[in-house]
Protein backbone atom coordinates (compact mmCIF):
# COMPACT_ATOMS: atom_id res chain seq x y z
CA UNK A 1 0.00 0.00 0.00
CA UNK A 2 2.75 2.30 0.70
CA UNK A 3 3.41 2.33 -2.88
CA UNK A 4 5.17 5.70 -4.23
CA UNK A 5 3.69 7.59 -1.42
CA UNK A 6 6.58 7.23 1.06
CA UNK A 7 9.23 7.76 -1.46
CA UNK A 8 8.88 11.20 -0.57
CA UNK A 9 7.42 12.15 3.17
CA UNK A 10 5.04 14.89 3.33
CA UNK A 11 5.46 17.19 6.31
CA UNK A 12 2.38 19.86 6.84
CA UNK A 13 2.93 22.66 9.12
CA UNK A 14 -0.89 24.31 10.06
CA UNK A 15 0.11 27.40 11.97
CA UNK A 16 -3.77 27.50 12.56
CA UNK A 17 -4.69 31.35 14.18
CA UNK A 18 -1.63 30.91 16.87
CA UNK A 19 1.32 33.30 15.93
CA UNK A 20 1.73 37.30 15.88
CA UNK A 21 3.07 38.60 12.29
CA UNK A 22 6.30 39.08 14.23
CA UNK A 23 6.48 35.47 15.35
CA UNK A 24 5.32 34.18 12.11
CA UNK A 25 7.96 35.61 10.23
CA UNK A 26 10.49 34.45 13.02
CA UNK A 27 9.22 30.95 12.60
CA UNK A 28 9.44 31.15 8.81
CA UNK A 29 13.11 32.37 9.26
CA UNK A 30 14.13 29.76 11.00
CA UNK A 31 12.06 27.05 9.34
CA UNK A 32 14.23 28.54 5.89
CA UNK A 33 17.65 28.09 7.50
CA UNK A 34 16.63 24.46 8.77
CA UNK A 35 15.32 23.68 5.69
CA UNK A 36 18.65 22.29 3.97
CA UNK A 37 17.85 18.96 6.15
CA UNK A 38 14.94 18.82 4.94
CA UNK A 39 16.15 16.93 1.77
CA UNK A 40 14.20 13.82 0.86
CA UNK A 41 10.84 15.40 2.50
CA UNK A 42 7.95 17.29 0.80
CA UNK A 43 7.63 20.32 3.07
CA UNK A 44 4.18 22.88 3.08
CA UNK A 45 4.26 25.46 5.59
CA UNK A 46 0.90 27.10 5.49
CA UNK A 47 0.71 30.49 7.79
CA UNK A 48 -2.45 32.97 7.95
CA UNK A 49 -3.52 34.67 5.22
CA UNK A 50 -1.86 38.12 6.22
CA UNK A 51 1.01 36.54 6.34
CA UNK A 52 1.20 34.52 2.84
CA UNK A 53 3.31 37.31 0.93
CA UNK A 54 6.06 37.70 3.96
CA UNK A 55 6.15 34.02 4.33
CA UNK A 56 6.06 33.34 0.82
CA UNK A 57 9.43 36.09 0.93
CA UNK A 58 11.02 34.49 2.99
CA UNK A 59 10.71 30.88 2.11
CA UNK A 60 11.49 31.81 -1.62
CA UNK A 61 14.51 29.22 -2.62
CA UNK A 62 14.29 27.29 0.27
CA UNK A 63 13.12 23.59 1.24
CA UNK A 64 9.99 24.08 2.51
CA UNK A 65 6.99 25.24 0.17
CA UNK A 66 3.98 27.70 0.96
CA UNK A 67 0.83 26.21 1.58
CA UNK A 68 -2.55 27.49 2.94
CA UNK A 69 -5.15 26.67 5.55
CA UNK A 70 -8.27 27.06 3.65
CA UNK A 71 -9.59 28.78 0.34
CA UNK A 72 -13.05 29.78 -0.69
CA UNK A 73 -15.41 28.26 -3.61
CA UNK A 74 -15.09 30.68 -6.42
CA UNK A 75 -12.14 31.95 -8.08
CA UNK A 76 -14.13 35.14 -7.77
CA UNK A 77 -17.35 37.72 -6.63
CA UNK A 78 -18.67 39.57 -4.29
CA UNK A 79 -17.71 37.33 -0.76
CA UNK A 80 -16.68 39.71 1.37
CA UNK A 81 -13.86 38.46 4.01
CA UNK A 82 -13.27 35.44 1.51
CA UNK A 83 -9.88 34.35 -0.15
CA UNK A 84 -10.00 33.01 -3.30
CA UNK A 85 -7.55 29.85 -4.40
CA UNK A 86 -6.68 32.34 -6.98
CA UNK A 87 -5.25 34.84 -5.21
CA UNK A 88 -3.76 32.26 -3.25
CA UNK A 89 -1.83 30.51 -6.18
CA UNK A 90 -0.63 34.72 -6.40
CA UNK A 91 1.94 33.97 -3.74
CA UNK A 92 2.91 30.43 -5.38
CA UNK A 93 0.23 28.55 -2.96
CA UNK A 94 -0.16 25.01 -4.68
CA UNK A 95 -1.36 23.00 -1.31
CA UNK A 96 -4.33 24.10 0.49
CA UNK A 97 -6.08 22.36 3.73
CA UNK A 98 -9.86 21.93 3.32
CA UNK A 99 -12.54 21.16 5.88
CA UNK A 100 -10.43 21.33 9.04
CA UNK A 101 -12.41 19.76 12.39
CA UNK A 102 -12.14 23.19 13.67
CA UNK A 103 -13.39 25.02 10.38
CA UNK A 104 -16.05 22.22 10.64
CA UNK A 105 -17.01 22.95 14.36
CA UNK A 106 -16.30 26.82 14.71
CA UNK A 107 -17.88 28.05 11.03
CA UNK A 108 -20.13 24.69 10.42
CA UNK A 109 -18.50 24.27 7.21
CA UNK A 110 -20.66 22.26 6.00
CA UNK A 111 -19.84 18.59 3.09
CA UNK A 112 -21.40 20.15 0.46
CA UNK A 113 -18.73 23.68 1.31
CA UNK A 114 -15.85 20.74 1.40
CA UNK A 115 -17.34 19.30 -2.21
CA UNK A 116 -17.02 22.82 -3.50
CA UNK A 117 -13.42 24.16 -2.43
CA UNK A 118 -12.04 20.67 -3.63
CA UNK A 119 -14.25 20.88 -6.90
CA UNK A 120 -12.11 24.44 -7.58
CA UNK A 121 -8.71 23.61 -6.23
CA UNK A 122 -8.45 20.35 -8.13
CA UNK A 123 -10.19 22.40 -11.42
CA UNK A 124 -7.09 25.08 -10.67
CA UNK A 125 -4.56 22.14 -10.91
CA UNK A 126 -4.25 22.97 -6.95
CA UNK A 127 -3.75 20.40 -4.34
CA UNK A 128 -5.95 20.02 -1.66
CA UNK A 129 -5.76 18.73 1.60
CA UNK A 130 -9.12 16.94 2.98
CA UNK A 131 -9.51 16.64 6.67
CA UNK A 132 -11.61 13.64 7.96
CA UNK A 133 -11.56 12.96 11.77
CA UNK A 134 -14.21 11.71 14.05
CA UNK A 135 -15.51 13.07 17.61
CA UNK A 136 -14.53 11.24 20.77
CA UNK A 137 -18.32 10.42 21.08
CA UNK A 138 -18.85 8.98 17.49
CA UNK A 139 -15.59 6.86 18.40
CA UNK A 140 -17.08 5.45 21.83
CA UNK A 141 -20.41 4.48 20.00
CA UNK A 142 -18.75 2.56 17.18
CA UNK A 143 -19.77 5.13 14.95
CA UNK A 144 -15.95 6.14 13.35
CA UNK A 145 -16.19 4.31 10.43
CA UNK A 146 -19.32 5.27 9.20
CA UNK A 147 -18.46 8.87 9.84
CA UNK A 148 -15.28 8.83 8.35
CA UNK A 149 -16.92 6.89 5.23
CA UNK A 150 -19.88 9.61 5.12
CA UNK A 151 -16.96 12.79 5.32
CA UNK A 152 -15.06 11.22 2.67
CA UNK A 153 -17.96 10.36 0.12
CA UNK A 154 -19.92 14.01 1.01
CA UNK A 155 -15.99 15.73 0.20
CA UNK A 156 -15.08 13.74 -3.29
CA UNK A 157 -18.34 11.75 -4.34
CA UNK A 158 -18.88 13.14 -8.55
CA UNK A 159 -15.54 14.94 -8.59
CA UNK A 160 -12.55 12.98 -11.18
CA UNK A 161 -9.40 12.83 -10.79
CA UNK A 162 -7.17 12.89 -13.56
CA UNK A 163 -3.25 12.93 -14.77
CA UNK A 164 -2.38 16.16 -13.33
CA UNK A 165 -4.52 15.87 -10.29
CA UNK A 166 -3.27 15.73 -6.42
CA UNK A 167 -5.22 15.07 -3.80
CA UNK A 168 -4.19 14.47 0.01
CA UNK A 169 -6.66 13.00 2.80
CA UNK A 170 -5.27 13.87 6.59
CA UNK A 171 -7.26 11.45 9.16
CA UNK A 172 -6.97 14.47 12.12
CA UNK A 173 -8.90 12.32 15.11
CA UNK A 174 -10.80 15.30 16.61
CA UNK A 175 -10.51 13.98 20.01
CA UNK A 176 -6.80 13.74 19.77
CA UNK A 177 -6.03 17.31 18.18
CA UNK A 178 -4.48 19.52 20.50
CA UNK A 179 -4.77 17.12 23.37
CA UNK A 180 -0.71 15.95 23.12
CA UNK A 181 -2.15 12.70 23.10
CA UNK A 182 -0.43 9.21 21.28
CA UNK A 183 -2.67 7.07 19.76
CA UNK A 184 -1.81 3.73 18.93
CA UNK A 185 -0.48 3.03 15.72
CA UNK A 186 -2.00 0.43 14.75
CA UNK A 187 -5.53 2.06 15.14
CA UNK A 188 -3.89 4.84 12.54
CA UNK A 189 -3.26 1.92 10.25
CA UNK A 190 -6.65 0.57 10.47
CA UNK A 191 -8.48 3.79 10.13
CA UNK A 192 -6.39 4.84 6.99
CA UNK A 193 -7.47 1.71 5.26
CA UNK A 194 -11.16 2.50 6.32
CA UNK A 195 -10.75 5.91 4.14
CA UNK A 196 -8.38 3.97 1.45
CA UNK A 197 -11.72 1.82 1.10
CA UNK A 198 -14.37 4.72 1.12
CA UNK A 199 -11.45 6.58 -1.36
CA UNK A 200 -11.40 3.00 -3.92
CA UNK A 201 -15.44 3.15 -3.70
CA UNK A 202 -15.51 6.42 -5.65
CA UNK A 203 -12.65 6.47 -7.63
CA UNK A 204 -9.99 3.19 -8.27
CA UNK A 205 -7.84 1.39 -6.48
CA UNK A 206 -4.99 2.30 -8.96
CA UNK A 207 -6.30 6.15 -9.33
CA UNK A 208 -6.27 6.12 -5.32
CA UNK A 209 -2.50 4.91 -5.21
CA UNK A 210 -1.36 7.05 -7.93
CA UNK A 211 -3.40 10.60 -6.83
CA UNK A 212 -4.11 10.37 -3.33
CA UNK A 213 -1.72 10.61 -0.25
CA UNK A 214 -3.60 9.63 3.04
CA UNK A 215 -1.17 11.34 5.85
CA UNK A 216 -1.95 11.43 9.91
CA UNK A 217 -2.60 14.61 12.00
CA UNK A 218 -3.57 14.94 15.66
CA UNK A 219 -0.56 15.92 18.36
CA UNK A 220 2.50 14.54 16.44
CA UNK A 221 5.29 15.27 17.71
CA UNK A 222 8.84 14.29 17.14
CA UNK A 223 8.65 11.54 19.84
CA UNK A 224 5.92 9.61 18.46
CA UNK A 225 6.27 10.70 14.49
CA UNK A 226 8.87 7.75 13.66
CA UNK A 227 5.83 5.15 14.74
CA UNK A 228 2.92 6.66 12.89
CA UNK A 229 5.68 6.89 9.91
CA UNK A 230 6.25 3.56 10.26
CA UNK A 231 3.03 2.27 9.37
CA UNK A 232 2.72 1.88 5.05
CA UNK A 233 -0.55 3.67 4.71
CA UNK A 234 0.79 6.39 6.43
CA UNK A 235 2.47 9.14 3.68
CA UNK A 236 3.27 11.75 5.65
CA UNK A 237 1.64 14.37 9.05
CA UNK A 238 -0.44 17.48 9.52
CA UNK A 239 1.27 18.98 12.22
CA UNK A 240 -0.03 21.46 14.20
CA UNK A 241 1.40 22.52 17.89
CA UNK A 242 4.84 20.95 17.50
CA UNK A 243 5.23 22.93 14.03
CA UNK A 244 4.89 26.58 15.96
CA UNK A 245 8.49 26.20 17.07
CA UNK A 246 11.38 25.45 14.61
CA UNK A 247 13.50 22.81 16.65
CA UNK A 248 10.58 20.79 17.08
CA UNK A 249 9.44 21.31 13.49
CA UNK A 250 12.59 20.05 11.95
CA UNK A 251 12.97 17.27 14.72
CA UNK A 252 9.43 16.02 12.92
CA UNK A 253 10.78 16.39 9.71
CA UNK A 254 13.98 13.99 10.67
CA UNK A 255 11.50 11.76 12.16
CA UNK A 256 9.57 11.24 9.27
CA UNK A 257 12.52 10.73 7.04
CA UNK A 258 14.11 8.20 9.24
CA UNK A 259 11.25 6.25 9.20
P1 LIG B 1 -1.94 19.41 16.89
O1 LIG B 1 -0.68 18.88 16.24
O2 LIG B 1 -1.73 20.59 17.74
O3 LIG B 1 -2.71 18.30 17.56
O4 LIG B 1 -2.88 19.91 15.69
C1 LIG B 1 -3.19 19.03 14.67
C2 LIG B 1 -3.95 19.73 13.63
O5 LIG B 1 -5.09 20.08 13.82
C3 LIG B 1 -3.26 19.99 12.36
O6 LIG B 1 -4.16 20.39 11.37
Amino acid sequence: MRGNNHKQPLVIANWKMKLTASAALDLARKIKKASAKYRGAEVVVCPSFTELGAVADILDGSGAALGAQDCFWEEQGAFTGEVSPKQLAAYGVATVIVGHSERREHLRESGDMIHKKIRVLLSLGMRPVLCVGESFDERAEGQKEVSLAAQVHQALDGLWLTRAHELVVAYEPVWVIGSGQDIDPNEIEHTHQVIRQSLCDIFTPSVVDEHIKIIYGGSVDPENVGRYMAKPSVAGVLVGTASLDATRFSAVVAGALKS
